[in-house]
């Protein structure tokens, strides 16, 4: 049999740099199996990248469950950690209980939820119902708005207690997000769980991106995110490829076409 990836295994490969991705589907989920990723996130940032909303606020927990699920039917080692989205946490720690318990029964393998000090007693009661939690400090998409928005976190003290906190609340890691280089790699030497950074520099024990970023195809590149591929290029020739091949009487199932670019 199987197993997946568990917590603690991913706990333990603390100064060990290892990637992860975002996925929201089997078949990205698969190809990032395949690729030797054992650690994916089914974020909230489905919301931007897949639903087209603005922000993640409107991510509810039954898309987050959904999705989460086809992530986890298109694996079979990897760790699925999936988001507890905005307002499926907050009021309680009776209600982030629930909430994460339907992410498990989902399939998912941990969850991760946004906040330092001020969500520590969350992620204490999710991990003492027996849940395991990634934290995620810095910029934390949910509430964004009201903090300073999407720019750079250098708030030393404020960053230390963050991460202390989720520590000690018993997360087995924390997200850095478009945290301070410096500081992101004095929070990832003081703590003793992986730091898993997004735009935060390379001195975190471990690099998240979106998966749409990475492939090139959110319409933009965030400047953290080297050009890895391009593939909105390569999927809007390929159906101009295809509506040409229709337009023109051809059969769609005979032989490949000369490509036009
Ligand atoms: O929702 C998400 O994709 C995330 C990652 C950017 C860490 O939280």
């Amino acid at each position: 049999m199987i197993h997946r990836t568990r917590a603690a295994a991913i706990r333990d490969r603390k100064g060990r740099p290892f990637a992860t991705i975002t996925a929201y589907d089997a078949a990205f989920g698969r190809a990032a199996e395949a690729a030797g990723i054992d650690l994916i996130l089914v974020g909230d940032s489905l919301g931007n990248v897949v639903l087209g909303y603005a922000s993640t606020t409107s991510v509810t927990l039954e898309d987050m469950e959904r999705h989460g699920a086809a992530v986890v039917r298109g694996t079979e080692r990897a760790h699925v950690s999936i988001d507890l989205p905005f307002m499926s946490y907050e009021a309680s720690n009776e209600e982030a209980i629930r909430s994460a318990g339907r992410l498990i029964r989902a399939g998912a393998s941990s969850v991760k939820l946004e906040g330092g000090v001020e969500r520590a007693e969350r992620i204490a009661a999710i991990v003492n119902a027996g849940i395991p939690v990634i934290g995620h400090i810095g910029v934390v998409p949910q509430t964004a708005a009201l903090d300073r928005g999407f720019r750079r976190r250098n708030d030393r003290e404020r960053l230390i207690a963050d991460a202390d906190a989720v520590v000690a609340a018993g997360a087995f890691a924390v997200v850095l997000e478009m945290v301070d280089h410096t500081i992101a790699g004095e929070i990832t030497k003081r703590i003793p769980i992986p730091t898993i950074g997004i735009g935060s520099g390379g001195k975190c024990d471990a690099q998240i991106l979106v998966l749409y970023d990475l492939l090139g195809f959110s319409g933009f590149i965030p400047p953290f995110v080297k050009p890895y591929a391009n593939l909105a290029d390569v999927v809007t020739a390929t159906m101009r490829h295809y509506a040409e091949d229709v337009a023109a009487g051809r059969d769609p199932a005979d032989g490949p076409s000369e490509r036009k670019g």
